[in-house]
């Protein structure tokens, strides 16, 4: 394919792009990409950047200003067909001269994200720019139960339910600093549940993911109704767990959870620079 980087334009997104965003998410994630969940509250915000290409959206990226003056990489995506050719790189660049200038200014203290160890191309283009893996999670996936049982609801009042947490709370794939001033960003994005037997915090900016507050136990399968509620009957779904609970991986297998690559490691990366 003929492919002139020199012609691509980085600009923030306007309400235009939608149906060419639409166009890039279709062929990342086989079809699964939260993308198009998220585009219109990311283009109502500042920093989502796109990579326009004759005419054409066929890439973009996200800076979000998370707690703790972190700034947030997340949302890289190229189009299938332009991919390998630079375009991330090219967006990935354009950021780094708008995330030094928010440096610069004091807006933001630091640069963050979030990716899958078996994302290689993310991994890769990341370290080149100096990110470094700062801490990690386990997330396993768990296939749904028929059943369904209505849990308790609580608010999340203080960041004590996630006590077993390092300096990350992970919130599906977007993880906060372990300080105060994240608990209006877990609470407006998930909730407390409560089943008989333990609490867990479900939460997530798309796609909810439950997280572990506690070790889990055997009669956590007591709870796998309670969970289910909150998915929908049989719909499978993901559980986050700290590196202080690995020695539960074991149990969480006994009980049906599995990651995703069968590897047992830490699979949810959080990478700073
Ligand atoms: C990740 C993604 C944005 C990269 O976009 P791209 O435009 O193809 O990236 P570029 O062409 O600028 O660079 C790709 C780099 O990855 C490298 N790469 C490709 N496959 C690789 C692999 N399997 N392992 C390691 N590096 C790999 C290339 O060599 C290149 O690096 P180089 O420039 O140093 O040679 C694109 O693959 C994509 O949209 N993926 C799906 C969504 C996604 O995973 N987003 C990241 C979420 S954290």
């Amino acid at each position: 394919m003929d492919f002139d980087l020199s012609k691509c334009i980085v600009r923030t997104a306007k309400p235009s792009d939608r149906d060419d965003l639409i166009r890039v998410s279709r062929g990342i994630w086989g079809g699964t990409d939260y993308l198009p969940l998220l585009m219109d509250r990311w283009i109502a915000e500042p920093w989502f950047l796109v990579c326009e290409y004759l005419g054409k959206v066929i890439g973009c990226l996200k800076l979000s200003l998370f707690p703790g003056k972190v700034l947030w990489f997340e949302g890289l995506r190229v189009q299938k067909r332009f991919q390998n050719l630079g375009v991330a790189t090219l967006l990935n660049r354009q950021s780094f001269t708008l995330a030094e200038k928010l440096l610069r200014e004091g807006t933001v203290q630091g640069f963050e994200f979030c990716t899958y160890y078996q994302n290689h191309e993310s991994l890769h283009l990341t370290k080149k720019l100096g990110f470094k893996v700062h801490t990690g999670f386990y997330v396993l996936a768990k296939r749904g139960v028929k059943a369904t049982l209505e849990p308790e609801l609580l608010p999340l009042q203080d960041l004590e339910p996630f006590r077993h947490y390092g300096s990350h709370i992970p919130c599906a794939w977007q993880s906060l600093h372990h300080i105060d001033e994240s608990l209006s960003f877990l609470s407006a994005r998930g909730k407390m549940v409560r089943t008989p037997n333990a609490s867990y915090y479900v939460g997530g900016s798309h796609e909810h993911h439950v997280t572990l507050l506690e070790p889990p136990t055997p009669s956590m399968k007591l709870d796998f109704p309670y969970l289910q509620h909150l998915f929908g009957s049989r719909k499978s779904y993901n559980i986050i767990l700290p590196p202080a609970f690995k020695d539960s991986l074991p149990l969480l297998h006994e009980l049906g959870f599995r990651f995703w690559h069968g590897e047992v490691l830490l699979n949810m990366l959080v990478l700073t620079l």
